[in-house]
């Protein structure tokens, strides 16, 4: 049947006959929000995160009273990520495992004061001196003169993991890209009898540039070179399929695609590989260059929910967004 039998407008006529057949909608369910606490704040102090528009660093005190709020916004999650003292930084990392470290910290007061899901970024390069993700060590034939450990890294971040479930995490999400990292959680977890935490990789991180406000927020520059040997090489596609295989074999409850915008391929073909709940993280990056040309006045802030639902229409589940606290506090998913 062609036109004009066939109308397409017909269905577009009004908002109330295009909300009953509109395929993709967004929830706040489906909103994560990443929030950054720094060690050295105290309580009533927050660091404006220069590189993110109307994003801060919080102290704990104010992290949570931001997390509070946000709850009663209709937040259902958050993911917690640590900014330690400068000089505790060390070559192995060990801030990110202690018990009174500024993450474990700020799940503990999480859980007691809010009823919301907390996850936890599970990685080194915020706590390493040199600023990797796993541990390093001199080699010459590599891209800038040292190599990034992969099996001595396991046992740390498992440390890392575990740190995170006791202080009462529910769900732990290794960002490192080390192979093998999801098995070696999910082990040490349940020999410390976390079974029941959660595991949500980022199956397949990208080695990208939409990461550097993120990394001016958590401090969390690689000193000298790069990741990409050990993120993935942003023009593969077949082999996010591979990462995602082994995530799932490890014991993976979740998968994710990171960047989240520029990857949206890759989101369609891993949610049509794999039954598991898929993430996307729209990450830094992403949400300063929408928030630059908003505060320019080059875009309107539709842009930021039109951005949201591609994630959902190519296959994501969930997304971790900066943007959570604009839609919730301006009210865009009632
Ligand atoms: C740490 C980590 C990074 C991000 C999340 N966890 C940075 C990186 O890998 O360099 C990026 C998040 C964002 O850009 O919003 N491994
Ligand atoms: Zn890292």
């Amino acid at each position: 049947m062609q036109f004009p039998t066939t109308r397409m407008r017909r269905l577009r006529k009004n908002e109330k006959i295009r909300s009953i057949v509109r395929e993709t909608n967004i929830y706040k369910e489906d909103l994560i929000y990443p929030i950054f606490f720094k060690d050295d704040l105290e309580k009533g102090q927050k660091e404006e995160i220069t590189s993110m528009p109307g994003e801060f660093r919080y102290s704990l005190e104010d992290g949570v009273e931001f997390a509070k709020h946000l709850e009663e916004l209709g937040l259902k999650s958050i993911i917690v990520f640590g900014v330690p003292l400068k000089d505790e930084k060390d070559k192995v990392g060990t801030p990110a495992f202690a018990e009174n470290g500024i993450v474990q910290k700020a799940v503990r007061l999480l859980k007691q004061e809010t009823d919301l899901i907390v996850i936890t970024d599970v990685c080194l390069c915020q706590y390493t001196s040199h600023g990797h993700c796993g541990l390093i060590v001199e080699n010459d034939d590599t891209d800038f003169g040292f190599e990034i450990l992969n099996d001595n890294t396991l046992k740390f971040l498992a440390k890392v993991a575990v740190s995170h479930a006791e202080a009462g995490a529910d769900i732990v999400a290794p960002s490192d890209m080390m192979d093998g990292r999801v098995g070696a959680i999910r082990e040490h977890l349940d020999e410390e009898g976390f079974s029941n935490v959660a595991i949500m990789s980022y199956s397949a991180k990208y080695a990208s540039a939409f990461y550097e406000p993120f990394r001016e927020a958590a401090c969390s520059s690689p000193g000298v070179g790069n990741r990409k040997s050990y993120q993935m090489d942003p023009s593969n596609a077949i082999e996010a399929i591979r990462e995602c295989e082994l995530d799932v074999i490890e014991g993976a409850d979740f998968l994710m695609v990171k960047p989240g915008l520029p990857y949206l391929d890759i989101i369609k073909t891993i949610k049509e590989e794999f039954p598991l709940p898929l993430v996307t993280y729209n990450v830094s990056g992403e949400y300063s260059m929408i928030m630059a040309a908003i505060e320019k006045g080059y875009l309107t802030d539709k842009a930021i929910l039109e951005t949201l639902i591609a994630f959902k229409r190519a296959g994501a589940d969930l997304i971790i967004t900066n943007f959570a606290p604009y839609v919730l506090e301006n009210n865009m998913l009632d």
